[in-house]
């Protein structure tokens, strides 16, 4: 039916009497077209979302000891888009997020420099700025695939929503250290934050130099305190540890600080018992959204929607296989597809109703891509808890509801007992 007949037959009362008279529960009342005769609310100053949506919120696991130190998880199968709003965006802190003033803000850029510099926020804001939009992930993300035997109850947050994606605004680092004049020599920069973890960590300088953000804004305005206001690193491609928030200093210097966050925490264990530090890229992920664990769907047409990145540059391609593996099938890109960023993908799908496994694999530009399950921890070792990047499957019953399709591993159980909380507490603190 064409809209003017539509609108026609809606004008007579035609339609609407047809379909009265074929449906037991007609798709409207006459209440549903009625003139609303109640005034609306007032203009605010600042705005809020519908009280209607106020279940999509951030996932914080009750296994948590304190939310003082610990992770909330992104509610990556209720977004839109790729941009993470700012009161989603996922949180991760080692002693809270402190209340920084930015009358009284300073960063100090010292060290191995001809001109230790003190910058107010106002300085920081004078030179010229960048906007980019990058992902940020928890080296700890994904980190419930280390569960054996796997989760069933897991979503699409809990198992990949310590990553978020946001526009960022700011100077670039290469900018002030040339402001600085760094001497001959220099190699790291060890960024401190000014929470009361003193959290601190190692960046070399020729990533800083490249494309390394000293952020004030995030999607427009100005950083959540939760994202380090008011002022953060955003480091694009590399684990959400180094990104340090609410920085305070940053001390120029020819070798590593080894600290407490890049010795005893994020780094890696391979399978053959050594032990890796300072793993930075974030290698590719993908994560179906839609459909996903926790939700149900009809039979039916639908549109398999996710979210796919790389530390490694752009996303080339994600493919989507029913079969475990055995078949793939390509998925459209939602344009445009930046470097560092998250990417939509969708692949229009017909559901006949039997039970079927979706995995989503994402490739980027240099030609990485996503072990299995298997294939992963042929390489890491099962009691590692970082930079899980396995394909996650969902399994649709025949009743439609969507659950965690990854298989167990041979070799009984590993995780979740542990003394400590980890990303989030969701796996090690149970
Ligand atoms: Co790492």
């Amino acid at each position: 039916m064409n809209r003017r007949k539509f609108f026609r037959l809606l004008g007579a009362g035609g339609l609407l009497g047809l379909l009265k008279a074929r449906a037991q529960t007609p798709p409207w009342d006459e209440g549903t077209f009625a003139p609303t005769r109640t005034l609306g609310e007032p203009l605010k100053e600042y705005g809020q979302r519908s009280p209607f949506e106020e279940g999509v919120v951030r996932y914080i696991s009750p296994n948590l000891r304190t939310r003082h130190s610990g992770a909330s998880f992104a509610p990556l199968e209720k977004l839109e888009g790729v941009i993470t709003p700012n009161g989603l965006h996922f949180e991760r802190h080692h002693a809270g997020a402190p209340q920084v003033d930015p009358k009284s803000y300073r960063l100090v850029i010292h060290g191995m420099v001809e001109r230790p510099l003190v910058f107010t926020l106002e300085d920081l804001k004078r030179f010229p700025s960048v906007t980019r939009t990058y992902f940020i992930e928890c080296a700890g993300n994904g980190q419930n695939g280390y569960r054996n035997p796997p989760d069933p109850e897991l979503t699409a947050t809990r198992s990949r929503g310590l990553a978020s994606n946001a526009s960022w605004t700011g100077v670039p680092l290469a900018l002030l250290l040339k402001e600085a004049g760094v001497k001959p020599g220099a190699r790291w920069l060890i960024p401190e934050g000014m929470d009361a973890a003193m959290y601190t960590r190692s960046l070399p300088l020729e990533k800083a130099m490249e494309d390394v953000l000293v952020a004030y804004a995030q999607n427009g305005e100005a950083l959540r305190p939760e994202q380090g206001y008011p002022v953060r690193l955003v480091v694009p491609g590399w684990e959400g540890s180094i990104q340090v928030k609410w920085l305070r200093r940053i001390l120029v210097t020819d070798q590593p600080a080894m600290a407490k966050d890049e010795t005893s925490e994020y780094t890696d264990v391979t399978a053959d018992g050594r032990v890796l530090a300072f793993t930075w890229v974030m290698d590719p992920e993908s994560i179906i959204t839609y459909p996903s664990g926790g939700q149900r769907i009809q039979p039916g047409f639908h549109e398999i929607r996710g979210l796919a990145w790389s530390g490694h540059g752009r996303i080339a391609k994600v493919e989507i296989s029913f079969d475990e593996g055995r078949t793939w099938r390509q998925a459209t890109l939602e344009p445009p597809v930046e470097p560092y960023a998250f990417v939509r993908f969708k692949l229009p799908w017909y559901w006949d109703g039997k039970e079927v496994v979706l995995w989503s694999r994402a490739w980027d530009e240099k030609g990485n891509t996503q072990p299995t399950r298997e294939e992963f921890f042929k390489k890491w070792s099962r009691n590692n808890r970082y930079h899980y990047n396995a394909i996650q499957a969902w399994r649709i019953l025949p009743d439609g509801r969507v659950v965690n399709g990854d298989r167990p591993l041979g070799q009984g159980a590993f995780h979740p007992v542990g003394p400590v909380g980890g990303c989030g507490g969701e796996v090690l603190d149970v």
